[in-house]
């Protein structure tokens, strides 16, 4: 009998000691220490020992029972232990591992451009006013001097919400509110989106973006705008920049210009960027007219102005060298991200 169970307790442990998983454990608890394991049997054949024998016989089965039993616990914390380990180890993170370079935004060419006009002005005393993108007629058209019926409404393919209310076709209608304002002198500039039903193409978009600028008070004259822009193209475009006014027509500013830049990529000898001519127009301007002035509640005997209108995406493109509008549009991040 107690080589039997020695047999046994030699075997279970051999096993337990050859286990590697928690549900071998218990299949081996079962098989020794279950209602039908062995050393259960053991207990149930208790009856062929002899009387004087059975105290120390059930001693001896309790004692391997107890070892048995110990043993598995102790191999179960250690298999769980090792569990452990391994899972520690696979979500270890190695802190000296250098960073992966976290992708943050770009400032789209747009907002850089605009930030560097605003600037520009802000440096001049003005300020940033702004106006709605839906607008009514009379401010987009009848108010700068744009009558019902005048051509200039053709050339600015409009779209119309109903017959008084548009999309703005430009930010000039930002004069007209300022002015109403009543609060002069004036020096404003307003940036903002506008919108005409034209094509996509590389210089065309129906909708874009202007920086309108307007100054009101007594005594400024053609030489105050003058002075102004030149400053501006010479900050935007570099110190050795020139400007040139180009008699021009808009409804709302007489006498109207348009003005060119030398090209800053040549220096004005002519190249493929300024199509040869050294010269790239960059905005439309004039003293503002003084039936708008009236119009809007300003004394033109009093008062007298300017006004500029510049595309935004057109500086963009030229400060980048960007020879497709569309880029600006299209959001591809591996086109913003050169900015
Ligand atoms: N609003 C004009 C346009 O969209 C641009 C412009 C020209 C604005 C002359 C002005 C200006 O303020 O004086 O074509």
């Amino acid at each position: 009998m107690r080589e039997k169970l020695e047999k046994i307790k030699a075997e279970a442990l051999g096993q337990i000691e050859a286990s590697d998983g928690l549900e071998k454990l218990n299949e081996i608890r079962v098989a020794y220490l279950g209602k039908k394991g062995q050393l259960t049997s053991v207990l149930k054949s208790m009856k062929d020992v002899a009387p004087e024998d059975r105290p120390k016989v059930g001693q001896l089965v309790n004692e391997a029972r107890e070892l048995i039993e110990n043993r598995l616990e102790e191999t179960r914390k250690e298999l769980a232990r090792r569990a452990r380990e391994i899972q520690l180890k696979k979500e270890v993170i190695d802190v000296t591992l250098p960073a992966k370079k976290a992708n943050i935004g770009h400032s789209h060419p747009n907002t850089i451009a605009l930030e560097e006009v605003e600037r520009i002005f802000i440096g001049m005393g003005y300020e940033v006013v702004e106006g709605p993108e839906i607008e009514l007629d009379e401010y987009n058209f009848t108010k700068l001097n744009i009558p019902p019926n005048h051509p200039a409404k053709d050339e600015q393919d409009t779209f119309y919400i109903n017959k008084d209310i548009v999309l703005r076709t430009q930010t000039s209608p930002v004069q007209a509110r300022t002015m109403e304002k009543g609060k002069l002198p004036i020096r404003m500039i307003s940036p903002g989106r506008v919108f005409r039903s034209d094509e996509v193409d590389a210089t065309h978009s129906p909708s874009f973006h202007q920086v309108e600028g307007l100054v009101i008070d007594k005594h400024i004259t053609f030489a105050d705008l003058k002075g102004t822009l030149a400053e501006f193209a010479r900050e935007l475009f570099g110190e050795e920049t020139r400007v040139k006014f180009r008699p021009h027509h808009f409804p709302f500013t007489e006498p109207s210009a348009e003005v060119d830049v030398s090209c800053f990529k040549c220096g004005g000898k002519g190249c493929r960027f300024c199509k040869g001519s050294g010269w790239i127009e960059i905005l439309g301007c004039g003293m503002v007219h003084p039936h708008v002035l009236e119009m809007c509640g300003i004394d033109p005997q009093e008062y007298t102005g300017f006004a500029f209108g510049v595309g935004l995406e057109r500086i963009a493109l030229l400060k980048y060298e960007i020879d497709d509008m569309r880029l600006l549009y299209e959001n591809d991040i591996r086109f913003l991200k050169q900015f």
